[in-house]
C-alpha cells in the first residue's frame, strides 16, 4: 500500500516490506513533534522566501496549508490516523493534500536530518520549562509543610541511627535545596540545547542562501550550530536532559524512602494522606505508600533511558544514523515520568501530616543530645576528644539505666566528669540541643526562619 507522505519512492522497485514498516516507522511515537515540527517549518518556508528561492506567494500558500493543519488536528479526532513513515512526511503528505505543487517546495535546502533535531529541540524546549515549573511547585509544597510544622522536631540520622535532632523544616529544606539544583541544571541544559541546527542539510550543509540566523531568531533559539555534521547527529541535549531527569528522579527517590520509613509504624513520624496510599486485596488493615515507591521505583526506568541514550550515540559514526530515532521515546518517557512523578510527589507532601508528639519523643529518646553533653564539657574547658570519651561512659551508663542523659541525676553525672554543673539540665534540653547549631546552614530555629525567607525568595523566573 502507497505511504502516506513517502519521501523517498524514486529509486525504489518494491515497497517495504510490513514488518520493516512496522519496525522502522516512528509516527505512532514522534506526531508528538507535529506542533514543533509544523512552526519549524513555518520558519523555514520564510528563510526560503526571504532568501528568493521560493515566491512569497509560494510560501504563503505553505504557511497557511502549515496553519490550517494546526486547526485541523485539534478539531479532527482522527486527524493522526496514517500509515505516514514519521511526523515530517505525515506533515509534508498534508500540506501537498491541501495546497498542491507548492507543497512540495517546502522541503528545498534541508533534510529530515536538521530537520528532526530542530524540531525535537524546540519541543524539548517548551517541556523544559513546563518541568521547571512543575519543580517549583513541589517547592511551594514543600516550603508550605515546612512552614506549618515548624515547631515539629524530628531525629536526624546517620546510617538510619539516631543522631541528633533537627526541625523538621531543616529536613524539607534539604529538599529544597536539591530541587534547586535541579532546576540550575536544567536551566543549564536548556542554554546548550537551544540553539538551532536547521541549515545543516543531511550532513553536510545547505547551498541555498538561507539566513540561518533569522529563521533561529523566529523560533527563539539562542543561535544556531556551528558545523553540520555535529548539527545533525548531535543527541548530546537528549543525554543532558536525561541525566538531569535522573538526579531529578534520584532527588525524588530519596525524598520518597524518608517518607516511606517516616510513614511506618516503626517510626510513626507522619501519616500519609488516603489520597495517596493503596489498600491490600487481602489484607484489611493495610494502608502502603504506593506513590512514595512509585516515586522511587520510577527513578530505575529515568536512569535507564540515561544510560540507553548514551549506549544507543556512543558508537555511532558521523553523521545521522537511524539509530537516533531511539533518542524520541527515551526522552519522550523522560519527560511523562518527571511530570507525572513531580505532581505526585507535590500531592503526597501539601496532604501528609506530622505526628509531632511522636517524632518529638523519638527526638528525645536514644541520646540525641549525647553531643551536646560533649560541647557543654567543651565549653568548661574539656578538650573534644577527652569530652567525647567521658560522655561515651555516661551513655553507656545511662543505658544500663533505661534513662536518658538529662533523665541522671547530677550526682550521677558527676561520677563522669567533675566539670559537670546543674546547668547540664538546661543544656541538654531539646530547645537548647537545637538552637545551638546556629552556624548557617544549622538546625537552629532561627537559622531556619531564614533559610526559609531565603527559599521563598528564590528567584522563581525560569
Ligand atoms: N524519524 C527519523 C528520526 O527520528 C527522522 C530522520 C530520518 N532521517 C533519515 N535520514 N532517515 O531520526
Amino acid at each position: 500500500m502507497e505511504k502516506s507522505g513517502q519521501l523517498w519512492g524514486g529509486r525504489f522497485t518494491s515497497g517495504p516490506h510490513e514488518i520493516f514498516a512496522e519496525f522502522n516507522d516512528s509516527f505512532r511515537f514522534d506526531q508528538r513533534l507535529f506542533a514543533a515540527d509544523v512552526r519549524s517549518s513555518v520558519a523555514h518556508a520564510n528563510g526560503l522566501a526571504d532568501a528568493g528561492v521560493i515566491s512569497r506567494e509560494e510560501c504563503d500558500a505553505i504557511i497557511g496549508g502549515l496553519s490550517q493543519m494546526i486547526v485541523d488536528s485539534e478539531n479532527q479526532a482522527n486527524y493522526f490516523e496514517s500509515n505516514a513513515e514519521d511526523v515530517h512526511s505525515f506533515i509534508e503528505g498534508r500540506l501537498i493534500d491541501i495546497i498542491g505543487d507548492a507543497g512540495r517546495k517546502l522541503h528545498t535546502g534541508r533534510s529530515r536530518n536538521d530537520q528532526v533535531a530542530t524540531a525535537f529541540r524546540l519541543w524539548l524546549r517548551g517541556e523544559i520549562d513546563d518541568i521547571d515549573s512543575l519543580i517549583r511547585e513541589l517547592q511551594a509544597a514543600i516550603l508550605d509543610s515546612a512552614n506549618g510544622y515548624s515547631d515539629a522536631v524530628i531525629p536526624g540520622y546517620t546510617h538510619l541511627q539516631r543522631a541528633q535532632p533537627v526541625l523538621f523544616a531543616h529536613w524539607c529544606l534539604a529538599y529544597f535545596e536539591m530541587f534547586k539544583r535541579d532546576r540550575e541544571r536544567l536551566a543549564d541544559c536548556r542554554k546548550r540545547l537551544n540553539i538551532m541546527p536547521l541549515g545543516s542539510g543531511a550532513l553536510a550543509g545547505t547551498g541555498y542562501p538561507i539566513d540561518r540566523s533569522a529563521v533561529a531568531a523566529e523560533l527563539g533559539f539562542e543561535g544556531i550550530t556551528a558545523n553540520s555534521l555535529d548539527g545533525v547527529s548531535d543527541r548530546d541535549f537528549a543525554v543532558e536532559f536525561a541525566s538531569v531527569c535522573s538526579l531529578l528522579m534520584v532527588h525524588l527517590s530519596r525524598l520518597a524512602e524518608d517518607l516511606i520509613i517516616y510513614c511506618s509504624q516503626e517510626f510513626g513520624f507522619i501519616t500519609l494522606s488516603d489520597s495517596v496510599s493503596s489498600g491490600s486485596s487481602l489484607m484489611p488493615q493495610k494502608k502502603n505508600p504506593d506513590a512514595l515507591e512509585l516515586l522511587r521505583g520510577k527513578a530505575g526506568r529515568v536512569i535507564g533511558h540515561n544510560v540507553g541514550l548514551l549506549t544507543m550515540i556512543k558508537g555511532l559514526p558521523l553523521a545521522y544514523n537511524k539509530d537516533m530515532q531511539e533518542d524520541k521515546e527515551a526522552v519522550f518517557d523522560c519527560v511523562d515520568t518527571v511530570s507525572i512523578s513531580l505532581k505526585a510527589a507535590a500531592i503526597v507532601i501539601e496532604n501528609l501530616v506530622v505526628n509531632e508528639d511522636v517524632s518529638n519523643d523519638a527526638a528525645t529518646h536514644g541520646y540525641l543530645n549525647a553531643t551536646e553533653l560533649a560541647d557543654y564539657l567543651v565549653k568548661k574547658g574539656v578538650p573534644f576528644r577527652t569530652a567525647h570519651e567521658t560522655v561515651g561512659k555516661a551513655v553507656l551508663f545511662a543505658i544500663d539505666e533505661n534513662k536518658e542523659l538529662n533523665e541522671l541525676s547530677l550526682d550521677e553525672l558527676r561520677q563522669f566528669s567533675d566539670q559537670i554543673d546543674d546547668d547540664v539540665f538546661d543544656a541538654l534540653s531539646l530547645e537548647a540541643t537545637l538552637a545551638s547549631k546556629s552556624a548557617v546552614g544549622g538546625t537552629s530555629p532561627k537559622r531556619v526562619a531564614e533559610s526559609l525567607e531565603n527559599a521563598r525568595n528564590y528567584p522563581t523566573a525560569a
